[in-house]
């Protein structure tokens, strides 16, 4: 079969055995699946350094892809009286104003360009002055440019401030370690098919139980409100809604994988591994990423395009695809240029390969400098 590796931000390569945990079907009510996604919960909370036990966290999940969890979360967590500071450095902080502006939600921004990661003291003094704001939302590693933003010193303002905190931890939760306790999270929401290898299908939020409980009733949708989804889960185990089962189950076996590779830290080392090859290689071909070394995340790297007039992306895409290879297209709003991920079931040696098939690629294109114009 003709099926390429992704070198994407997901949906991702997922293993063999992932892919092979979707061959049974399973019923919704029946007790085996019910311990199922009790199982995944405990080992996604655990990811978070939380401990099932204690309650203090509970994981929340919900069906659809990462963008279902993001809405849920600021659906259900933010009150009617409620105002979200949304801190955007790319893309997927523009979405979240655009749930908050579906859905009604109070907003304001703080924005850095594409290449700049957020700083503490810039949303310190935004914080400081402006008391209506009861909520802060940021992204940890925005996928739009690969950058990583510094957490714990945004985490450490928000707290200082005595506000709440949400992170979308989409492409970065299951291989850069986020201590829900430590960063005082009120919420870290993600999804299966990322540095979990799972498949697409079903996201999650590790919510604090207090602000859970104080959810009831802010949510203005049936299906995305995670105070209902939680409780129905703490009645009987069971999902309010059909559950994507089988997604669940490869997701499950995924978290085996995680587990069997050393957890975090293990999935950790094997991504930045793959990413400081796939940089070393790139730039020996001549090719320029956009961010500094100390403001990359080992999830998925921007190169900016190539100036030679002969490169074109669709034709670079398709030289790359018949190799063997899918890549993604670039997300920036003011540069050119194009992304290559680290993440998924791949190893050193494919990026190897994938770093080849480039500069082959490079001569079939006939593109002799593949630095920007
Ligand atoms: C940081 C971040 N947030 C949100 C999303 C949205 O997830 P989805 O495309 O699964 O809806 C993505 C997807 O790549 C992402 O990287």
């Amino acid at each position: 079969m003709d099926e390429p590796l992704l070198l994407t931000p997901g949906p991702l390569t997922t293993s063999m055995s992932v892919k092979q945990a979707m061959l049974r079907d399973w019923g919704s009510r029946d007790v085996d699946f019910i311990e199922l996604t009790r199982g995944i919960c405990d080992d996604l909370l655990r990811m978070a350094g939380v401990d099932p036990k204690e309650n203090k966290y509970a994981c929340v999940p919900v069906q659809g892809s990462g963008t279902f969890a993001i809405e849920a979360a600021i659906n259900t967590l933010v009150p009617p009286g409620g105002k979200l500071l949304v801190l955007i450095n790319g893309a997927y902080g523009r979405r979240i104003v655009q749930i908050c502006e579906y859905q009604g939600t109070a907003h304001d921004i703080l924005e850095w360009e594409e290449d700049q990661p957020l700083s503490p003291q810039q949303l310190g003094a935004k914080l400081a002055g402006d008391p209506s704001i009861t909520h802060v939302a940021a992204i940890h590693c925005e996928t739009t440019s690969g950058i990583l933003n510094p957490i714990a010193e945004i985490a450490e303002t928000v707290k200082h401030h005595g506000r709440i905190f949400i992170l979308d931890a989409m492409s970065s939760f299951g291989a850069i370690e986020i201590d829900a306790q430590a960063l005082a999270l009120a919420a870290i929401v993600a999804s299966a098919n990322k540095c979990i290898e799972g498949v697409p299908g079903v996201g999650f939020a590790i919510i604090e139980t207090g602000k859970l409980e104080m959810a009831q009733g802010n949510s203005s949708s049936l299906s995305l409100d995670l105070h209902a989804q939680w409780i129905a889960f703490k009645k009987n185990g069971q999902w309010r809604f059909t559950p994507p089962t089988h997604v669940l189950a490869a997701l499950a076996q995924a978290i085996e994988e995680h587990k069997a590779e050393g957890g975090v830290i293990g999935r950790g080392q094997r991504y930045t591994n793959n990413c400081d090859l796939l940089i070393a290689g790139m730039k020996k071909l001549g090719f320029v990423p956009l961010l500094d070394s100390e403001l990359q995340a080992p999830i998925i790297v921007t190169f900016k395009t190539p100036g030679d007039p002969k490169f074109n992306f669709d034709d670079f895409y398709n030289a790359l695809r018949r190799r063997g290879f899918a890549i993604y297209p670039g997300k920036l709003t003011r540069a050119d240029s194009f992304r290559i991920g680290c993440i998924g079931r791949i190893d050193g040696d494919d990026i190897t390969r994938a770093v080849n098939a480039v500069k082959e690629t490079l001569n079939e294109l006939g593109i002799e400098n593949p630095g920007p114009g």
